[in-house]
């Protein structure tokens, strides 16, 4: 395809989302174009998706029959009212989501992202409380190292430092348990890392520091994705299941990055066998072409709004673009997508050839770690002396000059291809990094 007229020639306008907005507009980099595994760059070249764009696109790029649903969608029913009006299709993919969801969780919120779907179970679990008489309990509680998104509730529960400070207080009444990532003891661990399942009882130091009357929630990402694959030693997040349990509080699992089969299960609370109250999705529930959420909740929370008259709101929240009916569409031919390839599932099946091929890396200079899970992987690099991101952030531009998409957060490259990649495109981005590692400062 012609390329040539496609690079906007002002790129001064767009204040681009976390990015180094200066780096980037000196030495842009485009891409124009997008096929099953690989991007097209304005240039010409093709680059292998290394990443499922962000951590969304589990199925690969322009799959026909989301491509398809889309356009069609578009031309039968551009939108319906969200409030007050529904439309078929919001609630067929509400009923094929919990179809795949975790047994017992069986009604569905749609938002337009991680971050709308964050602060909408945060809401709800305060809301759910105080409708039972239990308002007291407004206190949420998240994890160092966490990502929530960016809105104001998922930055008061999330764990990133850039990501707060600029943000004054913030939520009040949030407290955090410590992360898990431990290289002294974990370091090259494959799959779960075999230390620190003791850290959940931190929870329970939390709970006695506040009261259990005060606590609403607790929510963790299964596995941190943002900030660089942080993986949960054995026993975690049950052990976090039987504490909140014990104490009435509600365990919210952010699944925005380990929903729809990136860890080789349908969800991570599969792969963890931990059924959460609330379920937090976005990203791969349309495979990331359309903005869409889901929240997933249980029947008891649900069933505990329905009461009062008939006539009156349940529930004082949602979108203009919760539901919508182009992003249900999307949603129903990406879930039919990944049934009829077998996705949610073939991260388990290409589990082992990708750990293999990530550990090759070990040994290679600056490698400090090296960990995964289903199709989720990180190497961590020794961050240069004063100059922390730095290194990592030049293996990503190398390897988007050799043709393959990597992501990095502060010094760990993450890997988290679409859930079609095959044996040799591992080993492509494998054999990529190992080389650039080779040569990096
Ligand atoms: C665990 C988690 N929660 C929430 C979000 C926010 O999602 P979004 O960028 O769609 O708002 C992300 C995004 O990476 C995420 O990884």
């Amino acid at each position: 395809m012609s390329t040539s007229n496609v690079v906007p020639n002002d790129l001064n306008a767009f204040w681009m989302p976390f990015t180094a907005n200066r780096q980037f507009k000196k030495t842009p980099r485009m891409f124009v174009a997008a096929k099953d595994m690989h991007y097209t760059t304005s240039d010409g070249r093709q680059v292998l998706d290394g990443t499922a764009g962000l951590w969304c696109c589990n199925a690969g790029h322009a799959r026909p029959k989301i491509v398809e649903a889309i356009a069609k969608q578009a031309a039968e029913l551009d939108y319906a009212p969200a409030f007050q009006m529904g439309h078929p299709k919001a609630f067929e993919l509400a009923n094929r989501i919990v179809d795949i969801a975790p047994k017992g969780l069986d009604h569905v919120l749609f938002t337009n992202s991680g971050s709308e779907s964050v602060e909408t179970a945060l809401k709800l679990a305060l809301a759910y409380h105080k409708i039972r008489g239990e308002g007291s309990r407004t206190r949420l509680i998240g994890r160092e190292r966490a990502y929530h998104g960016v809105n104001f509730g998922g930055i008061s529960v999330g764990g990133i430092v850039t990501n707060r400070k600029m943000f004054g207080t913030l939520l009040a009444g949030v407290d955090h348990m410590p992360h898990t990532h431990n290289l002294a003891k974990n370091a090259f661990s494959k799959g779960v890392p075999e230390y620190g399942t003791e850290l959940a009882d931190e929870l329970e130091r939390i709970v006695t520091l506040h009261d259990a009357s005060t606590i609403a929630a607790v929510i963790v990402e299964p596995v941190a994705g943002s900030t660089g694959v942080l993986i949960p030693p054995p026993g975690y997040l049950k052990r976090l299941r039987e504490i909140t349990k014990k104490h009435g509080i509600l365990l919210i699992f952010d699944e925005v990055i380990t929903g729809y089969g990136r860890l080789g299960t349908p969800f991570g609370a599969d792969y963890f066998d931990v059924v959460p109250d609330i379920m937090v999705t976005a990203k791969g529930l349309t495979n990331g072409v359309i903005p869409m959420g889901a929240v997933i909740v249980s029947a008891e929370i649900h069933d505990a709004f329905m009461n009062g008259p008939e006539h009156v709101i349940e529930f004082f929240h949602g979108y203009t673009y919760s539901g919508n009916p182009i992003a249900s569409a999307a949603g129903l031919a990406t879930l039919e997508t990944y049934k009829e390839e077998g996705l949610l599932t073939r991260g388990a099946e290409l589990a082992p050839k990708f750990e293999a091929a990530l550990h090759s890396l070990k040994g290679l200079p600056h490698v400090i770690d090296i960990r995964n899970i289903g199709l989720v992987g990180a190497i961590e690099l020794e961050p240069i002396a004063g100059q922390p991101t730095k290194r990592a952030f030049s293996a990503f531009l190398k390897a988007f000059e050799q043709g393959v998409l990597i992501r990095t957060t502060g010094d760990i490259i993450a890997l988290s291809p679409p859930l079609i990649v095959s044996e040799i495109q591992i080993d492509q981005i494998v054999s990529t990094l190992a080389g650039i590692l080779k040569t990096l400062e």
